[in-house]
């Protein structure tokens, strides 16, 4: 027998104001039509004054633990994936502790911008694997729409707000890949490739949070490669390709780059959870965006073979592969 990291519960959270594309049409020298035909972007969310990051977590970790029936006593753990926490600390995942009603167990975050849910992830599995915990409240929650440069045409129409949450609990699996549960991971980084997405500003630099600078074409000309090769690190570790995918459950940076790795690993766009349209790129929340999106359209069901994959600043990129 051998212990996996099951999903047992599934929410997300969007802030009630949605921004069409046109709305940036009134201030910037941009269109509906470029930003759909280069990102695949319609709509996004933003969080409303004064609405924090904890407080977009919140709303997803509730629903995750209406979704799996589970009472937050359950829970031993929460890993939040963060680049925009509501203050330098402490972590949003106490903040989101306290606010859940959870006085026992511990909560950090963990940094790795737009791959941050795979890392999250990641360490969620191993905290369970490695016995420490038997249920883990893993969140992606950002709030990017605070980090923009509204006079930057090329960031601040691809990004927004939100949050996803899954809860993880221990089984016991009989050891292969027909196991439900997280079931493989490839983590990546290359600090070498810093200046490609950062923010321009923190507490040991300017003293303030910055604003998002990217080198969106570079930066895309990197991603289908190494996300497809993350991808085939973490599905070969287990012994499958990619005719066993059920699901790409990609990060939601470009309906370009999505479909450029899905095509270099040779599934069809049907197989494949696209929120980008309605989210714009949420950082570490698109993922489990995703996911929840993806259960409640009934795309996704109990057993289904899932790819995530994601990349962003850092560089940092990765995949995680589970049943579900
Ligand atoms: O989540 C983290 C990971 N992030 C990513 O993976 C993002 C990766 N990059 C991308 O998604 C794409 O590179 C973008 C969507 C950011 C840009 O698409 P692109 O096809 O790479 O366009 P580009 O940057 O090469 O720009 C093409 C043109 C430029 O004009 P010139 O120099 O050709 O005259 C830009 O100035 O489009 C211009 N442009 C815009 N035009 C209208 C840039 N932003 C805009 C805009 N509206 N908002």
């Amino acid at each position: 027998m051998t212990r996996r990291a099951v999903v047992k519960g599934v929410g997300h959270y969007l802030p009630e104001r949605i921004v069409p594309n046109s709305e940036f049409e009134k201030t910037l020298d941009t269109s509906d039509e470029w930003i759909r035909t280069r990102s695949g972007i319609e709509r996004r969310h933003f969080a409303a004054e004064g609405q924090t990051t904890s407080d977009l977590a919140y709303e997803a970790a509730k629903h995750a633990l209406d979704n799996a029936g589970m009472s937050v006593d359950e829970i031993d753990a929460i890993v939040v994936a963060t680049s925009t926490p509501d203050l330098t600390f402490p972590s949003v995942g106490t903040m989101l502790q306290k606010k859940i009603g959870m006085t026992r167990g511990f909560a950090f975050d963990v940094q790795a911008v737009c791959a941050g849910f795979v890392y999250a992830l990641t360490n969620a599995n191993a905290l369970i694997l490695s016995g420490q915990c038997d249920t883990v409240l893993v969140v992606g929650a950002e709030t990017f729409s605070r980090i923009m440069d509204w006079e930057d045409r090329a960031t601040c129409v691809l990004f927004g707000d939100g949050a996803g949450a899954l809860i993880l609990k221990a089984e016991e699996g009989s050891g292969d890949n027909t196991d439900r549960g997280v079931l493989s991971a490839d983590l990546n980084s290359d600090g070498r490739y810093k200046d490609m997405l950062f923010v321009d500003g923190g507490v040991s630099t300017t003293g303030d949070s910055g604003k998002l600078r990217m080198q969106g074409n570079a930066l895309f000309r990197q991603a289908v490669e190494k996300l497809t090769s993350t991808a085939h690190t973490a599905l070969t570790k287990i012994g499958l390709n990619d005719d066993a995918v059920d699901w790409i459950v990609p990060h939601q940076a470009n309906i370009r780059i999505i479909q450029g790795t899905a095509k270099k690993m040779g599934v069809p766009m049907d197989r494949v959870i696209l929120t980008v349209q309605d989210h714009g790129n949420t950082s570490a929340a698109s993922i489990p965006l995703a996911l929840s999106v993806g259960v409640e359209r009934g795309q996704i069901k109990q057993g289904d073979l899932i790819v995530t994959e994601a990349i962003g600043g850092g560089l940092a990129w990765g995949s995680v592969v589970l049943r579900w």
